[in-house]
């Protein structure tokens, strides 16, 4: 059978590291798995009660709002509002997403026809490049360096390099520009005169900007994340997603935003209007309990994942595997060890499964510019990971 769309779709990289991962779990071996970036901390206990309350509530059944019931809107206005002084409308400037994800994909719809271009990085969390390809667009990639690899330059500053270079290259003249700091899988993080910058750019240029904000909550060492609203007049060029999913450890519950400029919101929740009807509303009305009544919750979590970086980092550090401390993000991007480095991201990371009983993912899976790294997302706990340290320096003998 022929299909649309998919057909240009790589082998999915992970799958190999799944594969190997599943022989070695029925061999009775224990994996550690740093692969995949999916929280394993609770979500807030008060969501979790609100949500059993809520579904027993028969008119909670029904189809709910698309857009995110206006108690739902106003706690994330609410939340901006707490968090980075910035003013959101509720009506007008937020809309409710199934997820950052689902979000991220279906404005790439209203932005984007077949022929237009997007500026994305790379490497990059992977729909970012896939959304604009799936709408029928084409991408141009601005590559994403390990923020320890290139010490003179911030990663803003050679982000921004690689957007002036984009843009010269790229024809027609692009519609969007792609970003999300902190970065996933690289952990390069901005500052807001950076993201000044960004707007200053974006608005010379008539581009709109699309920010994913999936790691707004998590900074580390006294690091705030900057919103982008938070510069004056990005509401004229840009657009924000924010996510319970790592702030408030709430994945599976599928609850997130898109805020700022309100032409922008208007199409998406025109187009969701035709698309879905909404999270269902239990979610969302704990959604709403979460943000207002868990507000230092995300704080607790960021606690627990610099810790966890602390450990790892430390634990590499001891058997000769040096990386950077990620100021943000939940992973370490961690360059493959020179003597191994020729076997590439997927072959590297398939011999940790099988040498050592620990997963990551190959940088590879993120596109351009990844294959000399793998990625651990900090989703086991300290014990775990003095245990993954170990077989690690069991499994690479060629440390000193
Ligand atoms: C950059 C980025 N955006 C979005 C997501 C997914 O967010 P959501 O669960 O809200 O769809 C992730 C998850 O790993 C991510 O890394």
């Amino acid at each position: 059978m022929e299909f649309r769309r998919i057909g240009g779709l790589p082998p999915y990289v992970f799958a190999a590291i799944n594969g190997a991962k599943a022989a070695a779990r029925s061999a009775g071996r224990d994996v550690v798995d740093f692969g995949f970036g999916n929280p394993d901390l609770p979500s807030p206990d008060i969501a979790v009660a609100k949500l059993a309350e809520a579904a027993q509530n028969p008119r909670n059944h029904r189809y709910s709002a698309s857009r995110g019931i206006p108690h739902l809107r106003l706690a994330i206005a609410s939340r901006y509002k707490r968090l980075f002084d910035v003013d959101l409308d509720p009506d007008t400037e937020v809309v409710t997403t199934i997820g950052a994800k689902e979000g991220l994909s279906h404005l790439m719809w209203v932005l984007i026809d077949r022929g237009d271009t997007a500026i994305v990085p790379s490497p990059s969390y992977p729909i970012h490049i896939y959304a604009p390809l799936f709408a029928g667009g084409q991408i141009v990639t601005v590559p994403m360096h390990d923020p320890s690899s290139n010490s003179a330059e911030t990663p803003g500053d050679s982000f921004f390099e690689g957007l002036l270079d984009a843009w010269q290259r790229a024809w027609p003249k692009p519609r969007v520009i792609v970003c999300s700091f902190p970065h996933n899988p690289t952990t390069a993080c901005v500052d807001l005169a950076f993201m000044e910058r960004l707007v200053g750019f974006a608005l010379e240029h008539e581009v709109i900007v699309v920010h994913d904000f999936a790691y707004a909550d998590l900074g580390f060492d006294g690091y705030r994340p900057p919103s982008i609203l938070q510069v004056p007049r990005a509401k004229e060029c840009c657009v924000e997603l924010y996510t319970l999913t790592k702030s408030f450890s709430m994945a599976g519950w599928r609850v997130g935003f898109m805020v700022g400029n309100a032409e922008i919101v208007a199409a998406l929740t025109k187009l969701k209007s035709y698309l879905d009807y909404g999270t269902f509303q239990p979610i969302q009305i704990a959604a709403i309990v979460a943000m207002n009544e868990a507000v230092d919750y995300p704080q607790q979590l960021n606690t627990i994942y610099q810790s966890r970086r602390d450990t790892l980092i430390e634990g590499l550090d001891r058997i000769g595997w040096h990386v950077e401390k990620p100021q943000g993000s939940m992973f370490v991007w961690a360059p493959i060890p020179e003597p191994y480095r020729d076997m590439g991201s997927l072959e590297f990371s398939t011999f940790l499964v099988d040498a050592g009983d620990v997963a990551t993912s190959p940088g590879i899976g993120f596109g351009d510019g990844g294959d000399s790294h793998v990625r651990f997302s900090l989703i086991e706990n300290e014990l775990r990971t003095h245990q993954a340290v170990r077989q690690l320096k069991r499994a690479l003998t060629k440390l000193n």
